[in-house]
């Protein structure tokens, strides 16, 4: 039997717990599949002492990670720490001392990844990271090698589990907002500061390293729209569901003829479709190729034991290159020379349209009139008036978002939802 292949932990939070967990209850499933051992050798944390229901036992402990890095011994090491800070300089020094790296920290990847993607090749190792986006579902391996032969149309996901658990407990459960962001903080969904998952910031994370693996695009998060639920009530949630739809927050990109339109936004789906009923912390990725059609992945986006799951994936075949000296035999993001620019602007976006606009006491009738005669001077034309509560909730032909931006410019935007309708997915 071939040698083993040592890993090293950086970070034993709620995901490092899981990949050590994983190890000792399929650990020698694990070896038989590759057919040489793969071992949890050292785990590296500034906190050792807190209890986490594993046993650490027999691993060498340290509370600095560059005894990791300087152990000879450790081939792959496993960045969990999180962040842009310290995890950067783990990352880059794993990787210039010629290590395999496996991480799920997306915000690492969507800024710094230009930085990171030639580093591994320069030191001629490699960097895994599936369980950076939609946690467990291996959409990045889809996309990177699956439908490497096909040009990717559209893509539309649910890639925040903590933004879909509360939408979803909000509607089903009727619970308010902040108590189901606290039980997803409790379940370990959340963000350490859980502003990054319900402002966007996450999905937007997620979608930059998405849009370089489907287009072939370089953009950061601050390259594209990006909108959270915060501003999500209870009566959108209800307003929509009167209407067929339901309310989630979809991390999109799709090609036309001026470039990519990506942005992130809480959009209609219909009731009926399959992104609806992606209900809790799950995730879902919906890819239109022009060959392939349409494929679809679903499951656990966030979570200790589903997360952990795509990082020793990513440990496994990190592994396998090791042993059979194939590091680098897929780029990154599937193509080692990335296209510049080619994002369209967000004035491009364009679609029918949920509106629904504050009407104060009595004033319903009033505010529907105005604002009807408002899109019209717009040229925007709605389909469907209704009531949510004292506020007016109007439906959209397909019109440019800026027209209806434009039409109700005077009003306060705390006063004023706007939501994309996506009647396809
Ligand atoms: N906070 C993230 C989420 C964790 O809720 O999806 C997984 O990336």
């Amino acid at each position: 039997m071939a040698s083993a292949v040592r890993v090293g932990l950086v970070g034993l939070g709620t995901i490092g717990t899981g990949v050590v967990r994983l190890f000792q209850e399929h650990g020698a499933d694990i070896d038989r599949r590759l057919g040489f051992p793969l071992v949890l050798a050292a785990i590296a944390d500034i906190d050792l002492e807190s209890e986490r229901g594993v046993a650490l036992a027999g691993y060498t402990l340290h509370r600095d990670y560059k005894a990791l890095i300087d152990d000879p011994g450790i081939d792959i090491v496993v960045e969990l720490v999180g962040g842009t800070g310290v995890a950067a300089q783990i990352v880059r020094s794993a990787l210039c001392a010629g290590k395999a790296v496996a991480t799920a920290n997306k915000a690492l990847l969507a800024h710094k990844g230009d930085e990171i993607w030639p580093l591994a090749r320069e030191h001629g190792t490699e960097i895994a990271f599936e369980a950076s986006v939609c946690g467990t579902i291996p959409v990045l391996r889809a996309l990177r090698e699956g439908l490497a032969a096909d040009r990717i149309q559209a893509l539309h996901g649910i890639v925040n589990g903590t933004c879909n658990y509360i939408l979803s407990e909000m509607e089903e459960q009727g619970e308010p907002y902040a108590s189901a962001l606290k039980r997803a903080q409790d379940l370990g969904y959340a963000e350490v500061d859980p502003r990054f998952d319900v402002e966007g910031t996450d999905s937007a994370h997620k979608l930059a390293i998405l849009l370089g693996l489907a287009f072939g695009l370089r953009a950061g998060p601050g390259d594209f729209p990006v909108e959270g639920i915060e501003r999500i009530a209870i009566s959108d949630i209800d307003a929509a569901q009167r209407l067929g739809f339901r309310i989630k927050l979809l991390a999109s990109a799709r090609r036309g003829a001026e470039g990519v339109l990506a942005c992130v936004r809480p959009c209609l789906v219909p009731r009926t479709g399959a992104l609806a009923a992606v209900g809790g912390a799950l995730n879902a990725l919906v890819v239109d190729g022009a060959f392939s059609g349409r494929t679809s992945y679903s499951g656990a986006g966030a979570g200790s034991l589903p997360t952990a799951s795509a990082v020793v994936a990513d440990l496994m075949e990190l592994a396998r290159s090791r042993r059979l000296g194939a590091a680098g035999r897929v780029a990154p993001l599937g193509t080692p020379e990335l296209a510049e620019g080619g994002l369209c602007a967000a004035a491009a976006e364009e679609g029918e349209y949920y509106v629904r606009i504050e009407a104060s006491p009595g004033s319903g009738a009033d505010a529907a009139a105005e604002l009807i005669e408002r899109l019209a001077a717009r040229g925007v034309r709605v389909e469907t008036l209704a009531r949510a509560g004292r506020d007016v909730v109007v439906t959209t032909a397909p019109v440019k978002r800026a027209a209806i931006a434009a039409a109700l410019d005077r009003r306060s935007a705390a006063g004023v939802q706007i939501l994309r309708i996506e009647r396809g997915l």
